[in-house]
């Protein structure tokens, strides 16, 4: 059975979650552990603004008290006129592989579709990151294509995949 997710705010007492989810490599899942990096910045940031911003932010994906894993969103600029979303998801590992990323992704493509004008949402991913993939897949993303030697991590230069998902693509 699916259990229904929502996305809320994070708040102080869900930052040692954040941390974990993006700064433990027993917890990050090997595609998104990519050394230790500005351990402060969701103190910071949530300091600062809550974790939402205009220009990107962060939500927990709950079911009821349980806390499930971290959605997150930046702007890109594309043209003078024009910008979109670059989504990004992380789910507890109790979590995964029972739908939940697959309903992450739809929870927040329709929260940025609803709460701002952009037109497009893109994610991109390890290209051995096959869950992701899947997940982006099943949410209604189109696959793009490959970007070569995007990122590094754990050693060496990695190939990357990009989705995206028009607001007029059918959800
Ligand atoms: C990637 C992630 C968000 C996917 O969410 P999830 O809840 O695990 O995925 P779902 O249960 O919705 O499954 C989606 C699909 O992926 C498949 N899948 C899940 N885990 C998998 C794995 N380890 N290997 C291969 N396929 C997997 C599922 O079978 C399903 O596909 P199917 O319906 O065709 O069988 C989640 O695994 C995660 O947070 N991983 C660690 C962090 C990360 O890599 N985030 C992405 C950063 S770009």
């Amino acid at each position: 059975m699916t259990i229904r997710l929502e996305l809320r705010r994070a708040g102080e007492s869900d930052l040692s979650l954040l941390e974990d989810l993006t700064q433990d490599p027993d917890v990050t899942g090997e595609f998104q552990w990519f050394g230790w990096n500005d351990l402060r910045r969701w103190r910071r940031g949530w300091q600062e603004n809550g974790l939402i911003g205009p220009d990107g932010g962060t939500l927990l994906v709950v079911s009821g008290d349980d806390r499930l894993g971290l959605v997150n969103w930046r702007r890109r600029p594309t043209t003078p006129a024009a910008f979109c979303w670059e989504i990004g998801v992380i789910m507890a590992p109790q979590a995964r592989g029972r739908g939940h990323g697959t309903q992450a992704h739809r929870l927040l493509a329709s929260y940025l579709f609803a709460h701002s004008t952009a037109h497009r949402i893109e994610a991109a991913t390890d290209v051995e990151n096959i869950a992701e993939q899947r997940a982006l897949a099943k949410a209604g993303f189109a696959r793009e294509g490959v970007l070569r030697g995007i990122g590094w991590r754990d050693g060496a230069w990695r190939d990357g995949v990009g989705y995206s998902l028009l607001r007029t693509d059918p959800l």
